[in-house]
């Protein structure tokens, strides 16, 4: 049988059947796309739920220094737009600039993007669609010189943390060199990369614990131990240290610096112009995080006041009740005096 068309063409059953596995597979060409996102997004393939560290690394290098242009445009044209997320414990105006918001909608629609089941936990919160976000490269060429071993890891061991802007309120006062973006990845709660990005100095400074460091930390040794000890502390906290370091650390010279952001100090005792960074109140797992996977990756050492490492799980709490030390040598020996200290 054949069905006679208007304009007198003649169409086999088979012709029909060829159109209509034509048609068919025209449509799923063009919505291929639409239809594998929708799937991983909703159900998860095992491919979605398993991430190797390299790659999330690589992510955040190049996350980083992307909100990093942001932050140092949104100062240079003075855009700021300041509001107040209220007072810190001890007191002092928290604020919140555009600077904070669009970094952190840099870094976390970017690693949404590329990691969708990744759990991430940043200082400021707002969920946003990644629908037509660029994905951020997963391949540096720096860490792709390191890769030795790198197993794929399920996404539930894996936590990121994300500091779109530490040093907020000096980023307002335009002390930006206290300014740094952070992000840090931890695996079963053990911080094993980090990153600090400066964007007011153009340098990043990664590593990647077990495997290597950014150029901008290599034969970084810490301090060469001078006779007068080098103490970093928040600014707000410099006259407290002051007086209980000087005396818990007689006869021995103390000298105590008081600087912004946890990344700027963490960064000053790995190039050794201080030898102890140490903070006694309540500090963020996003501001330390980072910090912490670099120290590692370089000898160094940082715990909280008691000697304890930090877990970075994100089933945990985000803060960090039991002060910080952070170090390049003689951690112990610092640590017992501080945390004496400390308490009385
Ligand atoms: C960190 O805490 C998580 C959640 O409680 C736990 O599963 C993990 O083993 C801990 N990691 C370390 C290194 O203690």
């Amino acid at each position: 049988m054949a069905i006679r068309g208007p304009a007198g063409i003649s169409i086999s059953n088979t012709g029909i059947l060829l159109i209509c596995v034509c048609s068919l597979m025209l449509f799923i060409y063009t919505f291929r796309g639409s239809i594998s996102e929708g799937t991983s997004s909703i159900y998860g393939s095992k491919y979605d739920r398993e991430y190797k560290v390299s790659e999330v690394l690589s992510a955040a290098i190049y996350l980083t220094e992307k909100a990093g242009r942001l932050v140092r445009d949104i100062r240079e044209k003075d855009a700021l737009d300041e509001q107040s997320k209220g007072e810190t414990r001890e007191g002092v105006n928290d604020p919140l600039t555009e600077g904070d918001l669009q970094s952190h909608r840099i870094l976390v629609k970017g690693f949404k993007k590329a990691f969708p089941a990744l759990n991430l936990v940043s200082e400021e919160h707002e969920e946003e669609s990644v629908d037509g976000v660029i994905p951020p490269s997963l391949f540096h060429p720096d860490v792709q010189k390191l890769l030795k071993s790198d197993p794929s890891i399920s996404a539930e061991d894996i936590t990121v943390w994300v500091d779109p802007l530490d040093a907020t309120k000096e980023y307002t006062e335009r002390l930006t060199q206290y300014v740094t973006v952070m992000a840090c990845v931890a695996v079963k709660g053990v911080p094993v990369a980090g990153v600090i990005r400066k964007p007011f100095e153009d340098k990043t400074y990664w590593a990647w614990v077990g495997h290597g460091v950014s150029d901008t930390l290599r034969d970084m040794h810490g301090s060469s131990e001078g006779d007068t000890l080098e103490v970093i502390v928040s600014l707000s906290h410099k006259g407290e240290v002051e007086d209980v370091a000087q005396k818990a650390f007689a006869p021995r010279q103390v000298h105590i610096t008081g600087a912004g952001g946890a990344g700027y100090k963490t960064i000053e005792v790995v190039k050794g112009t201080e030898d102890v960074y140490v903070h006694t109140t309540l500090i963020k797992k996003w501001d330390i995080c980072a910090g912490d996977a670099i120290l590692r990756a370089i000898g160094g050492t940082q715990t909280d006041l008691r000697g304890d490492e930090i877990n970075y799980s994100h089933n945990l709490d985000p803060k960090n009740e039991h002060g910080l030390i952070a170090t390049m040598h003689n951690h112990e020996d610092y640590r017992k005096v501080l945390q004496a200290a400390a308490k009385s």
